[in-house]
């Protein structure tokens, strides 16, 4: 079977790394661009070449630089969690390999403009996504679908109300939700369920090859970070959740949901707030299935939002992924 073509926008970032690694094996990646978010903008660019050196793959995907920060509002940046590199904790060789010239939202326009069904993968703020889509409305119509890690169906991250990619720039997102696109939203309450413990930074070891070891020092930092933030110890790495929907849909039930943006709560700015009043319960996973056939009460759905994920099969694609590179 043909891999699904992708382009795989990222602020990486722990979990991004691990999304590129299980994009660039399963998927047919035709690029990756870079936003600032968790680090600025040069980091963040500089680590997507890490990560694709990491795996052999930087002589066959470009890493194109995007926005540096998002429309209307300043940068914020996630040092607390990604270190002051974006990706601190394994020790690797600076890239070789440099950027493209080419600015991210010229190559997303482009490809999709050329290229038929491609999906976009969205684990950054949607900066360039956005910026693409009032550069080229047509792309709405020519793209596959948008799967993000963004949001939240329940609650924060950044703050109590808000996930950090949504909350660094509201109205891009805002912009991608409204613009009549198909949405997948895998948000926190979908990504919570991915924790990595102490106990598979000793399983990914164990793998025995580089990219694991790579794998297993990333995790090793990340639980830090959490453990530093009053956390569990516990590595959501959220970002692959997306890649992982795009790779194999039976992993994660989900349900149509409409999904606005917050923009000025003086609280919840950043917020999405999800009607899921047809699925009737506070948790919307409970009785997916009989809850399915009810009748939507308020807007018609923009989105499929993530909501159960198959944690055993998930941690079975993630390693034997990492055991099939060097
Ligand atoms: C998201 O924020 C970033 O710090 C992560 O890379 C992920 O994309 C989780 O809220
Ligand atoms: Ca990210």
């Amino acid at each position: 079977m043909d891999k699904k073509k992708v382009i795989l926008d990222c602020d990486p970032g722990h979990d991004d790394a691990f999304a590129i690694m299980l994009a660039v094996q399963h998927l047919d990646v035709l690029g990756i661009t870079t936003i600032g978010g968790n680090s600025p903008l040069a980091n963040v660019t500089r680590n997507a070449l890490v990560v694709l050196e990491m795996i052999d793959a930087a002589d066959k995907i470009g890493v194109y630089p995007g926005h540096s920060c998002p429309m209307v509002v300043p940068l914020v940046t996630a040092p607390n969690f990604h270190g002051e590199s974006g990706l601190d904790g394994p020790v690797v060789e600076e890239p070789v390999h440099k950027a493209q010239k080419k600015h991210a939202v010229d190559f997303i326009v482009d490809t999709v403009m050329s290229t038929d069904d491609v999906t976009l993968i969205a684990t950054g703020p949607l900066t360039n996504i956005a910026s693409a889509i009032n550069r080229e409305p047509r792309i709405v119509e020519r793209v596959k679908e948008i799967c993000i890690m963004g949001g939240s169906v329940t609650f924060g991250n950044w703050t109590s109300a808000s996930e950090f990619n949504i909350f660094v720039d509201p109205e891009a997102a805002a912009r991608v939700f409204e613009s009549g696109v198909h949405v997948k939203m895998t948000g926190l309450n979908l990504t919570r369920q991915c924790g990595f413990t102490p106990e598979t930074v000793k399983r990914f070891r164990f793998i025995g090859t580089k990219t694991a070891a790579f794998a297993a020092d990333l995790t090793d930092f990340f639980i830090g970070s959490n453990l530093r933030e009053n956390e569990p110890a516990l590595a959501c790495m959220h970002d692959a959740c997306a890649v992982a929907w795009e790779i194999e849909p039976s992993l994660i039930k989900a349900a149509p949901m409409h999904i606005d943006i917050e923009l000025n709560g003086k609280y919840t700015r950043g917020m999405t707030v999800c009607d899921y009043r047809h699925l009737r319960g506070v948790n919307p996973a409970v009785d997916l299935e009989r809850d399915a056939q009810m009748a939507f009460r308020g807007e018609e759905p923009n989105a499929e939002a993530a909501l159960e994920l198959d944690y055993n099969a998930y941690l079975e694609l993630v390693c034997s992924t990492l055991a099939n590179y060097q």
